[in-house]
């Protein structure tokens, strides 16, 4: 195996509930990558650091234009774990001429990054991966879309345990959602919708049959899938499922369902259903999304690194190999 030559990725939140779990994804697949893992309490970062070999802890505070690291700082990439509001992370990125990747922007949130890319369009390549599991499920969608010649409608629901919760960052930007924020964002018929009242609710089943309501979230999956295939209905429900409900024998994992309508072929329409069966919490994939992310934005797997410009995860990474990895994570795939 080859040393990396890299300067290291720098991981802000990277000592959070998917942030650890990214650093180690990313140290699995990049054993040589040297990794700095940011956030305020430098000891909870430093002890992943020592876990996870070839990785330093950093202090970083968002209030500063420097992040509070060193002038010489010389970095790989910036990866943002949590809602960086001030945008200081991404003009470090722009200023040092490195990827940077966003993790926990809404489809509503995405207008002052886009505003600052503008302003400076060569600068840094920007990578926006507030997508659902961290951009596993639209690369996974997109795998199973290649049957249809045409596609009409996609339609997930997604099914999480309600012990499935992340950490106090992941508690803000729910709390943020439910403040003062628009509608969910759908693909209606053609139309760009920001759902209100029956709009946002759809019911769908999960593997085992049962009808789940679930209600649109506006994660950038809609826009990424109404890009990519053209379908003129494209949206995203989540629903809560109580422990009590789990299937026999299982335990906090999620489900997410995935209905593609579309043309085949042979000119007939079809509707076809996938279930895509998880065990563990949705910090492993998401994790995984942001680790396979990161090292394709570096450049380190599946071609040149990216170049300066806006970016989503299905104009970067090869469906097949993010299912591959999926797959090998332990989520089961398969037609309902
Ligand atoms: N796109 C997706 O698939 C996806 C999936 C799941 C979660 N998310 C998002 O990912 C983010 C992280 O979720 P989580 O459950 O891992 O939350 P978490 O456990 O609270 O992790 C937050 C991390 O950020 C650091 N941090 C928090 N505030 C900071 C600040 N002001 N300056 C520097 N570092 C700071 C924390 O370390 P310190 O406390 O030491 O600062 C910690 O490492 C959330 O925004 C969540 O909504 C996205």
């Amino acid at each position: 195996m080859s040393t990396n030559t890299l300067n290291p990725v720098l991981i802000i939140g990277g000592s959070g509930v998917v942030g650890r779990r990214a650093v180690k994804a990313l140290r699995r697949l990049q054993p040589t990558l040297p990794i700095w893992i940011g956030g305020r309490d430098r000891d909870k970062a430093a002890a992943l650091a020592s876990e996870v070999g070839l990785a330093e802890a950093v202090r970083i505070d968002l209030e500063r234009d420097d992040l509070g690291l060193p002038p010489d700082a010389a970095v790989s990439g910036v990866v943002v774990l949590l809602k960086d509001d001030t945008l200081r992370s991404m003009k470090y990125a722009q200023a040092k001429g490195v990827p940077y990747i966003a993790f926990s922007d809404f489809a509503f949130d995405i207008g002052p990054a886009v505003a600052l890319h503008a302003h400076r369009p060569a600068a840094a390549p920007i990578l926006f991966l507030g997508h659902f599991l961290g951009g596993t499920m639209t690369l996974a969608t997109l795998h199973l879309a290649r049957e249809f010649k045409k596609v009409h409608a996609i339609e997930m629901g997604g099914l999480f345990d309600e012990e499935d919760v992340g950490g106090p960052a992941a508690s803000g930007d729910m709390e943020r959602l439910t403040r003062g924020v628009p509608s969910p964002l759908i693909r209606q018929d053609g139309k760009f919708v920001w759902a209100s009242d029956e709009a946002a609710s759809r019911v769908f089943h999960s593997a085992d049959g049962t009808a789940w309501t679930g209600r649109a979230y506006p994660l950038l999956d809609v826009v990424s899938l109404a890009a990519t295939t053209g379908a003129a209905t494209v949206r995203l429900d989540f629903a809560i499922r109580a422990a009590a409900q789990r299937p026999q024998g299982q335990g906090a994992g999620f489900e997410t369902i995935i209905d593609i309508t579309g043309e085949l072929p042979d000119g007939t329409t079809a509707r076809v259903r996938h279930a895509l069966v998880d065990p563990d919490v949705h910090s492993g994939l998401s994790a995984l999304g942001a680790a396979l992310a990161t090292e394709r934005m570096l450049g380190l797997a599946g071609g040149p690194p990216a170049a300066p410009g806006l970016h989503h995860p299905e104009g970067l990474l090869d469906p097949a190999y993010v299912v591959q990895r999926m797959q090998e994570s332990g989520t089961r795939i398969w037609r309902v």
